[in-house]
């Protein structure tokens, strides 16, 4: 059959390290994992306590924007967070930031458009714009800017701009001013600008700052997957800018239909669950003070100040510069799974490492000693 050349992308690089980590248990191994981005505990318990309490219920399709109560619950955050007052006409509640992000890309841009974003970052956003005809422009950022663009590195021939803040895989923070200074450069540019705040809740001091807290000429993403520790259950959101809520529901509408009832349902009762959150954020905040204390004693000493975020992106320049071998090496010999930095950022990532610590403590602790080993047999 012929196949469409949009439809090529790369394949996202830590899904296949999870697969030969799989093998690898498969074959009776023990692997810590450090290479998944995602949380080991399960939903708040009141969200599957409201879940289960729905399940007689049809749980048929919702409006295409997303439960009125949950858009409105989701407003609240943005008091709580960070004080502001959004109208919750405003909140999309879409099936995952995966999901947004495509009916951003949608609403905002023709095929052929040119959108820029930050290297290293998170790889699908690259591969989401190439399979909807449209065409990544990377930034390569610099460790001292804290793997952050500046606004006078944005191109001029972009349409779009994708922000991140926790970055992944930097774990690096955006502050208010330098979110201010590029929204405004994007603005002059003629960019449309989309701020992926998936992170935003897992912080160790640095605190963190919507982009609307800067402007409303924006679209917000954003994600129960994360610090709600929900990421199966496929449910995000995204705010929009008034003049576009029209548009967004008519593309959600035919895309998707809504986003998966069951998962509202239970995503609305998480909003309330800040005590098993923060419980969450504990956790990993005693793995980052473990990672930040050991890593560097073996060797991991080139890393992006892990503000936010689960991630540690290390410099690995000085131990390889194939970090595609070298993680399969860490995999074989340590039964440690760690991400090549390949799959953030395709020209310098050959020569990197992301370690993720969302994993529980004592797993972390774990790995780590057998990091340690693997590092002082090298
Ligand atoms: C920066 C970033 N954005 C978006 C996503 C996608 O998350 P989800 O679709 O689960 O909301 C991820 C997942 O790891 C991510 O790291």
């Amino acid at each position: 059959m012929r196949q469409s050349r949009r439809g090529q992308v790369d394949p996202f690089i830590v899904m296949d390290v999870m697969e030969a980590a799989r093998k690898a248990e498969a074959e009776g191994r023990r692997i810590i994992h450090m290479e998944v981005g995602q949380p080991s505990t399960p939903a708040p318990q009141a969200a599957r306590r409201a879940l289960a309490a729905a399940l007689d219920r049809p749980l048929g399709y919702t409006v295409a924007l997303g439960l009125p109560e949950l858009r409105r619950g989701i407003a609240g955050l943005y008091k709580r967070w960070y004080g502001l007052d959004l109208d919750p006409a405003r909140v999309v509640v879409t099936p995952g930031s995966s999901g947004a992000f495509i009916l951003a890309f949608s609403a905002l841009f023709d095929a052929g458009e040119r959108v820029a974003l930050g290297e290293p970052g998170y790889p699908s956003y690259r591969q989401i714009l190439r399979a909807m005809s449209l065409t990544p422009v990377g930034i390569p950022t610099r460790p001292q800017d804290r793997y952050q663009p500046r606004p006078d590195d944005l191109p001029t021939d972009a349409q779009g701009l994708i922000l991140a803040s926790p970055g992944n895989p930097s774990g690096t923070v955006l502050r208010r001013e330098e979110l201010a200074a590029l929204t405004a450069r994007a603005a002059e540019l003629g960019m449309n600008v989309i701020s992926d705040e998936i992170y935003h809740g897992l912080d160790y001091g640095a605190g963190f700052h919507s982009a609307l807290e800067v402007t409303d000429e924006v679209f917000v993403i954003n994600s129960f997957s994360k610090y709600f520790s929900m990421t199966g259950w496929r449910v995000g959101w995204m705010v929009v800018p008034d003049g576009m809520i029209r548009t967004v529901e008519r593309i959600a509408q035919n895309m998707f239909i809504c986003p998966p009832h069951a998962s509202q349902v239970a995503a609305l009762a998480a909003l309330d669950c800040v005590d098993e959150a923060e419980a969450n954020l504990a956790v990993y905040a005693e793995n980052r003070r473990l990672m930040l204390e050991r890593l560097p004693q073996m060797g991991f000493d080139r890393i992006a100040p892990p503000e936010g975020a689960f991630y540690i992106y290390a410099d690995v320049s000085g131990l390889t510069t194939d970090s595609l071998s070298f993680a399969a090496e860490i995999l074989e010999k340590a039964g440690v799974a760690v991400t090549p930095g390949l799959d953030f950022d395709p020209h310098r990532g050959a020569r990197t490492l992301r370690f993720s610590y969302a994993a529980a403590t004592a797993e972390i602790a774990e790995g780590l000693d057998r990091l340690a080993a693997f590092m002082a047999a090298r």
